[in-house]
């Protein structure tokens, strides 16, 4: 089953920008999906569309058959967004009431917050640090809470906006094992990249972005090759894919 349907989607911003130029894409359920391009190629605009944060110029994206614009509210329950800044993501005192931020406002019962949150917890693997204050976190662990703080709204598909930016080794080996768990667990997961080197071995599909559009789209082993010029780090051939930072 096609889960993201997205259907001449163009999208202009007030001061004329246009960031999105036609895209026209069907996301097959349970897979794990990279998006590559150079700055400003439109793939965080993409991804804000996924779940009605930016409205459409034209076109129209469809979540598992619901257009996004006839439910807003259903789209940003099954689309959950990690964001390239956690900072900017994180509004909880503790680790624990930041994840429980969005289950609260979802009018769930304190129970249900409470079963989601240590869930969620459990799987990023921060139930330790639960009362922690979120600035104390390195920055993978900021971005494994706001993770939490998505998969706390039992979403269907996780989009992670650029998520080895400004990370250590350590940092990226534990995205990267979030994002490998997540597509095991069924999940469609999405994930915008200027670094191919560490998820690609484990993605079905491959997407390069230019100027708002998609100009290569298939199976990572046909595509990875191609991809020069599009502001990508091409994974090395050395050790590529097993060997990847043992
Ligand atoms: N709020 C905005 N107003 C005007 N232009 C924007 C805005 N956000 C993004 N853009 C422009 O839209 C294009 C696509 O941006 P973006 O989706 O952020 O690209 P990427 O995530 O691939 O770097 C760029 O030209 C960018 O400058
Ligand atoms: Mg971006």
């Amino acid at each position: 089953m096609n889960i993201i349907e997205i259907e001449n989607l163009r999208h202009r911003f007030a001061d004329g920008t246009v960031g999105l130029n036609g895209i026209h894409l069907t996301i097959w359920q349970g897979s794990l999906v990279i998006i590559v391009g150079a700055n400003g190629s439109g793939k965080t605009t993409l991804l804000r569309h996924l779940n009605g944060l930016l409205n459409p110029s034209e076109g129209s994206v469809r979540i598992a058959g619901i257009p996004v614009s006839e439910d807003v509210r259903g789209a940003r329950q099954k689309v959950g967004l990690v964001f390239q800044e956690p900072d900017s993501q994180i509004v909880g005192e503790t680790v624990a009431a930041d994840v429980a931020f969005g289950p609260q406002n979802l009018q769930l019962d304190p129970e249900e917050v409470e079963r989601r949150v240590s869930l969620a917890l459990a799987s990023v693997g921060l139930t330790l640090l639960a009362d922690k204050a979120p600035h104390l976190l390195s920055g993978g662990e900021k971005r494994r809470l706001a993770l939490a703080g998505v998969l706390a709204m039992e979403p269907k598909i996780v989009a992670f906006d650029e998520p080895f930016a400004s990370l250590d080794d350590s940092g990226i080996r534990s995205i990267v094992a979030e994002i490998t768990r997540l597509k095991n667990s069924g999940y469609t997961v999405i994930v915008t990249t200027h670094d191919l080197e560490p998820v690609l071995s484990q993605a079905d599909r491959l997407i390069v972005m230019q100027a708002g559009r998609v100009v290569k789209d298939g199976i990572p082993a046909q595509i990875a090759d191609a991809v020069d010029g599009f502001g990508v780090r091409k994974p090395c051939k050395c050790g590529w894919p097993t060997n990847w930072r043992k």
